[in-house]
């Protein structure tokens, strides 16, 4: 079953022929993490997490933000030592083959495209919002929420895909300094947050800390790890590290470190100053987020919840007095969300790109545009995916399934980290994993946990798409790998994909 391994030293060759310039320090590193990390986990699934934890969604945030940092260490070694495109899939084929590679590059679609939708939903609630407050329009909900949502398509969400996907087509790189302008924006807009939410926090708002047990802390903790998913877009930027041995860590550890303290203040204004206790039908049992009960039951409420609202940020600065911030900060989600879902279906290009040109998928998915020199099959596929499913579904939901893949994602690094360390101990590593016997299970443990405690809607959608992840597999992709069929291809450069969605500064060397 493990027998089809693409070898790394072929993997190697392919990363020397590109031999990309080592640019990037510490700081870039950082940037790029943070660029790609905040974005609608904070800005919108704080409520989602809310509806399930209470104030104790202050837990899961920590323990969401733990899982992440041990399976960022893992990474980060990987990545060091396997340089090249395509991430948990390609350190995957090195190491244990390519049906677990397969089925990690199946998982990650559901990492990529599905959050690339769960990010653009967000999007929509903020600029809904934004529109609705500072105009005094009122948009029928009909037509900027899914049907589980109240409404019936989320439009302005199928809008933001599509203009993501027209600026992909087209080659568009984030320049580095749109990425640190975005990234001011977005500190900016969570620190204006928390220096006018703190002030007026009430101590008994923070009571009951718990209302739905460890059960909940748990649940919304796999839910809010969908705020720090994107830090691996740091690891693949390994080969253009200068010193990854010191800046990988510091990318990847600091860039989650800034995030967690923001994402712990930001969640402890929302709870302090307006309270964050779930809504409850009459048995005590709160109502799943996302859900048409839900929706019902804030309505009866006249969404006076934060758990109700849509732009939880925005939404809480409205009620505390401050109107014209809340817009400010939902002008903020508007500017800065699109670069998160750029990152996103970037990356989800990137995978489908690497996996056709291994022969698992068709050629036509690695076919690049004579003019823009991008794969523009590809991503026009991929952004009617993520419109469909941003139009159609709730964000909570999406995030979960997303959450579902990345989670597999990463538990296989965190044991692929381990075999490849004991079958091949000689073999250079810029960066090293601190413990890594002790890091990696850690690691593996905590992901198994945060799916275990997913909802159950998600765990079985996971499984209906790993099943046809199999057969897709057994009646395709196995009898077209070029690995299988005994071609093992080095490439010239990497056509057209471009490595990062960020370039480094100019200037920064
Ligand atoms: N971490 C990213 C977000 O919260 C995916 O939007």
């Amino acid at each position: 079953m493990f027998g089809r391994v693409k070898p790394l030293d072929a993997i190697l060759a392919t990363a020397e022929k590109k031999s990309l310039h080592r640019s990037l320090g510490a700081f870039q590193l950082t940037m790029l993490g943070v660029g790609a990390v905040i974005g609608t986990g904070i800005f919108v699934l704080t409520a989602e997490a809310a509806q399930k934890a209470g104030p104790g969604m202050l837990i899961s945030f920590i323990i969401a933000g733990f899982v992440c940092a041990v399976a960022a260490l893992c990474y980060a070694e990987m990545a060091s030592m396997v340089p090249v495109s395509g991430s948990a899939y390609t350190y995957s084929y090195a190491v244990m083959g390519e049906l677990v590679a397969w089925m990690v590059g199946w998982a990650l679609i559901l990492e990529y495209a599905v959050a690339a939708g769960a990010v653009s939903v967000g999007w929509s609630g903020y600029v809904v919002g934004l529109i609705e407050n500072a105009f005094h329009i009122d948009i029928p909900d009909m037509l900027v929420r899914g049907p589980y949502d109240g409404g019936m398509v989320n439009l302005p969400a199928m809008l933001i895909a599509g203009l993501v996907t027209w600026l992909l087509v087209i080659g568009t790189k984030e320049s580095a300094t749109v990425n640190a302008v975005l990234v001011a924006i977005k500190i900016t807009a969570l620190t204006l947050f928390v220096i006018l939410s703190v002030p007026v926090m009430k101590m008994e708002h923070f009571e009951p800390f718990a209302p739905m047990g460890f059960a909940g802390i748990g649940g919304a903790a796999a839910s809010i790890f969908f705020a720090y998913v994107g830090f691996d877009a740091v690891s693949t930027a390994a080969e253009e590290t200068k010193n990854p041995q010191r800046n990988m860590p510091i990318g990847l550890i600091g860039s989650l470190a800034i995030c967690t303290v923001f994402y712990l203040l930001v969640s402890s204004g929302v709870i302090g100053s307006v309270g964050a206790q779930p809504v409850m039908d009459a048995a005590g049992k709160a109502f799943e987020p996302g859900s048409r009960e839900l929706s019902h039951a804030c309505s009866a409420i006249n969404d006076q919840a934060v758990v109700c609202s849509k732009e939880a940020l925005a939404w809480t600065l409205r009620q505390i007095g401050w109107p014209q911030i809340g817009n400010l900060v939902g002008l903020a989600a508007g500017l800065a969300l699109p670069s998160v879902i750029l990152m996103m279906m970037f990356g989800q290009t990137r995978i489908f790109f690497v996996m056709s040109r291994d022969g698992l998928l068709p050629e036509a998915f690695s076919r690049i545009h004579p003019k823009y020199n991008t794969p523009h099959f590809i991503t026009i596929l991929t952004g009617v995916f993520v419109a469909l499913f941003s139009a159609f579904f709730p964000v909570g939901l999406l995030a979960n399934i997303s959450n579902s893949g990345t989670l597999f994602a990463f538990a296989a690094v965190s044991v692929a980290v381990m075999v490849i360390r004991k079958k091949d101990p000689t073999r250079h590593r810029p960066f090293r994993t601190p413990a890594l016997f002790l890091t990696a299970p850690l690691s593996f443990l905590g992901c198994a946990y945060l799916f275990y405690s997913l909802d159950v809607k998600s765990q079985m959608l996971f499984a209906i798409w790993g099943a046809i992840g199999l057969v897709v597999y057994y009646s395709y992709s196995r009898s077209r790998s070029y690995v299988g069929r005994g071609i093992i291809d080095v490439h010239e450069d990497d056509a057209g994909a471009p490595d990062l969605p960020v370039p480094p500064l100019p200037g920064m060397e």
